[in-house]
């Protein structure tokens, strides 16, 4: 993959640069909640800055109805933030494309940022429209791709607009990719996994491929009670996706032929409704309660899942272990994340999304080696399934 590090800064001067970046940040009335994905784009802009580019920055936020501009999903939040973090304007413009945007980019001077409204403001964007694709490229001379984010989509701005620009990895999408790569290719072992999140159906392609790399995969989460469902435990309200139960059984047979433990729950946190006010109790795996349902692991099995978590050297997370977000069912998670921070000889690996939002909430982000900004890139990218935005950089 060619990143934007093999052009050398005399070869970016005075060069308009188009960077698609991924600033779909969470936002509240109006203000960026969490800056972290644009924190994350700082090394490319900044690159490019110094070197004398003219950086066109684009990004999509949220999912506009593809009809033009919308107040609620405006870029210019987005804008604010970056402004205040490179401590420099950023120029924002009204339009993705069309002569106001002709207009902005040919007033930029050396080393200035102008970022476009939200792609997605136009429908041909999730199209990967070819004459979207060509009106984008059009602007630039040279075509960077930092939104790892966004790799898993087939979109203009991350696959057609490379038809027309010669084109670049970013520095966080290098090294996304770099370290994810690594993990699964040249662990230092032991290698171990934990997955969680409520719905095992989705993560079937990622379990498959951790059981042919890891030497520890540890389960929690909703997913969970399809495992103990498949070794035939009663598993009451829990959640548990009946028609994958074959598939479930299929992994447990496959973790024993091929070396790998599979850790599951000993007991678990039980509810009898999906409620922060609701009644709990702990229970063994064999004795949850017809009318109750497990919404965390319990005390034994975090101190079952710690002592594993100690002995690894490469811990790759994704997936909340309960549901973190209430208080009665954070237990599992926040040991978890205690102890992947108290690991601090192995490289700690956080595959995006929930267990992201999990580490900050319980504080730990700095003592985790990596946390991806990607979390349904990362397990597309952990799956083996070509992330499309990857592949037409290569
Ligand atoms: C994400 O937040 O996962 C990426 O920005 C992709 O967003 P999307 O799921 O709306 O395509």
């Amino acid at each position: 993959m060619r990143t934007i590090k093999d052009l050398k800064p005399d070869e970016l001067t005075g060069k308009r640069v188009i960077v698609r970046v991924d600033f779909n940040v969470p936002l509240a009335e109006g203000a960026v909640t969490d800056d972290t994905r644009i924190r994350a784009a700082l090394p490319t802009i900044e690159y490019l800055c110094s070197a004398g580019s003219r950086v066109i920055l684009m990004s999509h936020l949220g999912r506009p109805a593809g009809i033009g501009f919308e107040e609620t999903y405006s870029i210019v939040p987005a804008a604010r933030v970056l402004s205040r973090l490179m401590g420099s304007e950023v120029k924002t413009v009204q339009s993705v494309t069309g002569p106001k945007v002709r207009a902005a980019v040919d007033s930029l001077d050396n080393g200035e940022i102008l970022i476009l409204e939200n792609l997605r403001f136009d429908a041909r964007e999730k199209k990967n429209d070819d004459s979207f694709s060509h009106e984008l490229a059009d602007l630039a001379d040279i075509y960077v791709n930092d939104a790892f984010g966004a790799a898993h989509r087939a979109h203009s701005s991350t696959a057609g607009i490379t038809k027309y620009l010669p084109s670049y990895a970013g520095v966080l999408l290098a090294n996304e990719v770099e370290t994810l790569t690594e993990m699964l290719e040249d662990p230092v072992r032991p290698f171990i996994a934990i997955l969680g999140g409520s719905k095992v159906s989705d993560k079937f392609g990622v379990i498959e491929k951790l059981l042919e790399k890891v030497d520890t995969l540890i389960i929690g989460g909703g997913m969970c009670f399809t495992f103990l469902a498949a070794q035939g435990h009663a598993t009451g309200m829990s959640i548990v996706e009946e028609e994958w139960i074959d598939r479930a059984r299929e992994m447990l047979t496959k973790a024993t032929t091929k070396g790998v433990d599979l850790l599951l729950p000993l007991d678990v946190i039980c509810a009898d409704t999906f409620s922060e006010a609701a009644q709990i109790c702990i229970r063994g795996i064999d004795e949850i309660p017809e009318d109750q349902m497990g919404l965390d692991i319990g005390p034994a099995t975090c101190a079952y899942y710690r002592e594993a978590i100690a002995k690894g050297k490469t811990i790759f997370w994704n997936g909340p272990m309960g549901v973190f977000e209430m208080k009665p069912f954070e237990m599992g998670t926040k040991a978890v994340a205690e102890a992947l921070a108290r690991n601090q000889e192995a490289q700690t690996i956080i595959g995006g999304g929930d267990s992201v939002a999990a580490v900050k909430q319980f504080e730990l982000a700095d003592r985790m080696t990596f946390i991806s900004t990607g979390g349904g890139a990362s397990m597309q990218l952990v799956e083996g399934t070509p992330l499309p935005g990857v592949e037409v950089l290569n």
